[in-house]
């Protein structure tokens, strides 16, 4: 259950300029990229870290996986909140800010989590799992119409409504769906053609992933929340693994990249452009190799501007 990490140098790369600065690893997983980020940095350097998983909290604070330096801390909570965090600890600006997002190998292979249609497990789903719904308990609840929208705009899945209607017929028959394997065979069966290589559950777990995890909203309460925490000069680095949250990194980056012009007064001075983008970087072919799950990853680097708007 190692989770190997991704664009690892190249992330780190682009996000240490300044070995004496204060960073955030917001998705720290097991800790690959923070290892080289402490690697990185000066006597004087702070990382902080946070996940929102408290296995993820467990491996780098207890046994053998633990980081034993003092200029490191993390922190059990969601990066949406990264900006408390980093009050309570007396960081009120960062030099870099970084992002690997989605889930970890260790999540993925746990059983128990109920992440993956390739192992048997409870229908969990929850990266932190003290709370929230978990994707049976919605299963459980959910109309046609939700169960539908979720399934069609986070798995861009062709056939969310048929899925949907055997998800509910399912549930009327008194059979609701609890487990991994069962959440498979109801998807198999209500969607008919499957994509090459692809399990024909593929989306419709990552719709409910995304879903229940509010992976979208917590990315854009990040992004935004950035802005602020940045020092001039300061890098932030998001790695994605599906295009929908490559479509929001891009987006932001793009429309905090440009001046605004207010429209209702077209004369006054425009409101600075506040992001300037710096890279967009793929794994190369050997990465993708090695680690088929760097396949589908894009990093996007951007840098504060000077102006403070
Ligand atoms: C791809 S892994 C990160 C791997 C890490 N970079 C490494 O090298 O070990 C993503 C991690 O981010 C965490 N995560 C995802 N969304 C989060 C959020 N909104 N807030 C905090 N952690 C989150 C997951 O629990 C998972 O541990």
């Amino acid at each position: 259950m190692v989770h190997t990490t991704v664009l690892l140098r190249e992330a780190v790369d682009a996000l240490v300029t300044t070995p004496d600065g204060a960073y955030l690893d917001g998705t720290y997983g097991r800790g690959g990229h923070s290892r080289l980020i402490l690697q990185r940095l000066s006597p004087r350097g702070r990382l902080l870290a946070i996940d929102r998983d408290p296995h993820a909290v467990a491996a780098a604070t207890q046994g053998q996986t633990r980081v034993e330096d003092p200029r490191f801390s993390i922190h059990h909570t969601s990066f949406a909140h990264m900006a408390e965090t980093l009050a309570s600890q007396g960081v009120s600006k960062l030099h870099g800010l970084l992002l690997d997002l989605g889930v970890s190998s260790p999540q993925i292979d746990d059983a128990a989590r109920g992440f993956s249609f390739r192992f048997d497990g409870p229908l969990d789903m929850r990266m932190d799992p003290t709370r929230g719904e978990s994707a049976a308990d919605f299963l459980a609840r959910a109309d046609e119409r939700l169960l539908t929208e979720v399934i069609r705009d986070y798995g861009e899945e062709r056939f969310a409504l048929q899925v949907a209607k055997a998800l509910v017929a399912r549930r009327e028959s008194g059979n609701p769906v609890r487990t991994t394997g069962e959440l498979s065979d109801v998807v198999a069966r209500a969607v008919r053609t499957r994509e090459a290589g692809q399990n024909p559950a593929t989306r419709t777990f990552q719709a409910l992933r995304i879903f229940v995890n509010a992976e979208l909203e917590e990315l854009e309460q990040a992004l935004s929340g950035a802005l602020d925490l940045l020092w001039p000069g300061g890098r932030l680095v998001v790695i994605s693994f599906h295009s929908l949250e490559d479509r929001i990194v891009k987006t932001f980056i793009a429309r905090e990249s440009k001046d605004v012009v207010d429209r209702r007064a077209p004369f006054a001075a425009p409101k600075p452009m506040r992001l300037k983008s710096i890279a967009r970087v793929k794994p190369g072919a050997e990465e993708v190799e090695a680690n088929p799950r760097a396949r589908s990853a894009v990093m996007r680097v951007a840098e504060r501007t000077e102006v403070m708007a």
